[in-house]
């Protein structure tokens, strides 16, 4: 499963860019509005720093200005997908951004119906909202099976399952084990997947009994 970096602030990235563990990264208007940056100058940045997928959101709402405004983002980089909602204006700009060759990351998406039109419409990546599905008390995570069942079915369907709102490790392990092809995880989240407290325990116990020999690697 490929780990995506939810987040549009630099330093959270490269802070993780030397662990090997950064595929790509996802923004979307409210992570763009938290770094404070101008949108352009923080996905150039990004682009930069990242040899991956760079999922840029448009904030129109009408077809027309969703394709005025992802020949705008295109142009920052060849790694920047077009993130557009699952909407029909979306999903219109979905097909058409398709017969361009971009690539389409259809967001905001909480039913399989939604999942299975974006397949049909050519979406390089859909992404399922696992944890705002949670937060009204719906499995979000049977959402991500649902769709991987139904792609599975129809092998002219190249549309990845990209697992968004991830709120803990669990998700990461859950999504992973249903098969989504793409996590996109806060840095947070990423951080906490690290820990164990029975490693900490073990190193220190390992630490303290090295000590007690004296002697050291040289
Ligand atoms: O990238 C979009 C998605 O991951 C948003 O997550 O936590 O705002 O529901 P959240």
């Amino acid at each position: 499963m490929k780990f995506f970096i939810d987040t549009a602030d630099i330093e959270d990235i490269k802070e993780l860019i030397p662990y090997g563990l950064i595929d790509g990264v996802t923004t979307n208007p409210s992570l763009i509005a938290a770094s404070g940056r101008d949108i352009f100058e923080v996905l150039d940045k990004i682009c930069n720093i990242v040899d991956g997928p760079i999922s840029a959101e448009v904030t129109a709402t009408s077809y027309e200005e969703m394709i005025e405004e992802s020949k705008k983002l295109s142009v920052i980089s060849n790694n920047i997908v077009i993130k557009v909602p699952l909407t029909k204006d979306g999903l219109k700009a979905c097909s058409s951004l398709r017969d361009k060759d971009i690539k389409v990351n259809v967001t905001l998406c909480f039913s399989a119906s939604q999942a299975l039109l974006a397949a049909k419409c050519g979406a390089s990546y859909i992404s399922p909202f696992i944890g705002r599905l949670d937060d009204i008390s719906h499995d979000g995570m049977q959402l991500i099976q649902d769709i991987r069942s139904i792609y599975d079915n129809y092998t002219e369907y190249e549309t990845e399952i990209l697992a968004a709102s991830i709120r803990h490790p669990n998700h990461i392990v859950e999504a992973a084990l249903v098969g989504a092809d793409v996590c996109t995880i806060p840095p947070s989240i990423i951080h906490k997947l690290f820990d164990h407290p029975l490693t900490s325990i073990g190193l220190k116990k390992f630490l303290e009994d090295w000590k007690k020999t004296n002697q050291k690697i040289k």
